[in-house]
């Protein structure tokens, strides 16, 4: 495929659109990462965060990042320099485009590292590890995997190898098909996990632990947990719902695919909620065990199911699908930008980058294992500090770079004509990225660090 073809492609229709970016925004994220940051966070008060980043910041910075694709047509770093100098302004607001660039590269480098797991455990379900599991049991499976460096590279470089070949391909064929069928089945079997919480015994626990916030637990890290986790779920502040914004036709409503997207994203994760809290209460468990919960919880629960293992199989898969749509996205900023920058071929691009993005994920293989207790900064391990630095600080700072160029650099007539809407809807959402969005990001930062 040539450069050109690259960024002048479109999607065949807006619900393709819709489902790439669905696609892209529900991963690992919604069941993997929100499950675990709840609980380590105090729950219900870090879902009531969460959901006003969501709303208040996700949706208005979500609107504003497929504006930019959708008008710069570009890779994000090519959009943000195109759009500046077209409106007379400095072009080191490509800057933000690389950014997001550097943001996706680390974030992919141990989203394939954790998807590896999900990987591993298709087969572990499949060869019926988990039937009559005891949390012993399933502790033990995690355990023994992550402390093993050579299990978690053979899985690291699979995952990396199935990126690789959809994007090399380019993107439409690929995502667009593989999307349309396994969201609905992700969804089905949530909704059946679900409704087997619902019988732990738990759920009533559960379903406070999630949405009946206790505010004592809102501490100094709670806010930057919950914006760092709103910006991860949605894909924003790095470049991936732009560059798919760069594919959309010109007369789709920005306002009603962002909706769509942000409440079946949402819809994912709180039923990734209500399908684990229950039956941690229900054990009597712990909710603090971070990276590993789903890990540990879930095959617990299909293991003692009556077809247990299959539905295992079955949702590890659909896990699987999910993390590979979202890291498609979290690479093709880069690869759109080698692309048109440097006259490689779509393919070379493509395998350039995931070799790049593999080696940085040897990193975090060793995080689970030989170098856990190395502290690299701030106390934190590569993989903790990489994640925190990715999510809580990257994104929210490309999401406020990105609010900041559509709203006071961008003119105002090419966002309403991107936007579409009329009246005080616009002015309202104008309002949210011009001062509540940037002020919002500030003042958790300054939060963070002790200032306010
Ligand atoms: N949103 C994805 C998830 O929740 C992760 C992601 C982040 C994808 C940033 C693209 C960009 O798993």
């Amino acid at each position: 495929m040539s450069a050109e073809s690259t960024y002048h492609t479109q999607w065949t229709t807006r619900w393709a659109f819709i489902l790439a970016a669905t696609g892209s925004a529900v991963g690992l994220g919604n069941i993997w990462r929100f499950p675990y940051m709840a609980g380590e966070n105090g729950g219900g008060a870090f879902v009531l965060v969460y959901l006003l980043c969501i709303a208040l910041i996700g949706l208005p910075v979500m609107m504003a990042e497929i504006a930019i694709g959708r008008r710069g047509r570009q890779s994000p770093i090519n959009s943000f320099r195109t759009l500046a100098r077209l409106g007379g302004h400095w072009v080191g607001w490509r800057f933000a485009g690389w950014l997001g660039v550097i943001a996706g590269f680390f974030i992919l480098s141990f989203y394939s590292v954790v998807a590896g797991w999900a990987l591993a455990y298709v087969i572990e379900a499949a060869r019926g590890a988990f039937e009559g599991a005891a949390l012993e049991d399933t502790r033990a499976i995690f355990g023994e995997l992550v402390a093993n460096p050579a299990a978690l590279l053979f899985w690291h470089t699979v995952f990396m190898l199935m990126v690789g070949i959809v994007v090399a391909r380019g993107v439409q064929s690929g995502i667009e098909r593989a999307v349309r069928i396994l969201m609905p089945a992700l969804l089905l079997l949530l909704v059946a996990l679900v409704l087997y919480a619902m019988n732990s015994g738990g759920f009533a626990e559960g379903l406070a632990f999630l949405f009946a916030p206790d505010f004592s637990r809102i501490g100094p890290g709670t806010f930057l947990a919950a914006m760092g986790q709103a910006f991860f779920t949605l894909s924003l502040g790095m470049g991936a719902i732009m560059v798919y914004g760069s594919y959309l036709e010109s007369h789709a409503s920005i306002p009603r695919t962002a909706g769509v997207i942000v409440v079946m994203d949402t819809a994912v994760a709180l039923l990734a909620g209500l399908a684990i809290f229950p039956l941690i209460f229900a054990l009597g468990l712990e909710v603090e065990s971070g990276p590993a919960l789903v890990f540990e919880i879930i095959p617990l629960a299909f293991g003692s199911m009556p077809w247990g293992s299959f539905f295992a199989t079955l949702f590890f898969v659909l896990l699987v699908f999910a993390a590979w749509t979202s890291a498609i996205s979290l690479i093709e900023p880069l690869v759109a930008y080698f692309s048109e920058n440097r006259a490689w071929s779509r393919r070379f691009s493509a395998w350039t980058a995931v070799t790049a993005i593999w080696l940085a994920g040897l990193g975090s293989v060793v995080s689970f294992n030989v170098a856990a207790d190395v502290e690299l900064f701030f106390g934190m391990n590569w993989f903790a500090f990489i994640d925190f630095a990715t999510n809580n600080v990257m994104l929210p700072l490309g999401g406020l770079l990105i609010a900041m160029f559509v709203a006071w650099v961008l003119p105002k007539a090419v966002v309403m004509e991107e936007i579409g809407l009329g009246g005080a809807k616009f002015t309202l959402w104008y309002t949210l990225i011009r001062f509540i969005t940037p002020i919002g990001v500030v003042a958790v930062f300054l939060n963070a660090i002790g200032v306010i």
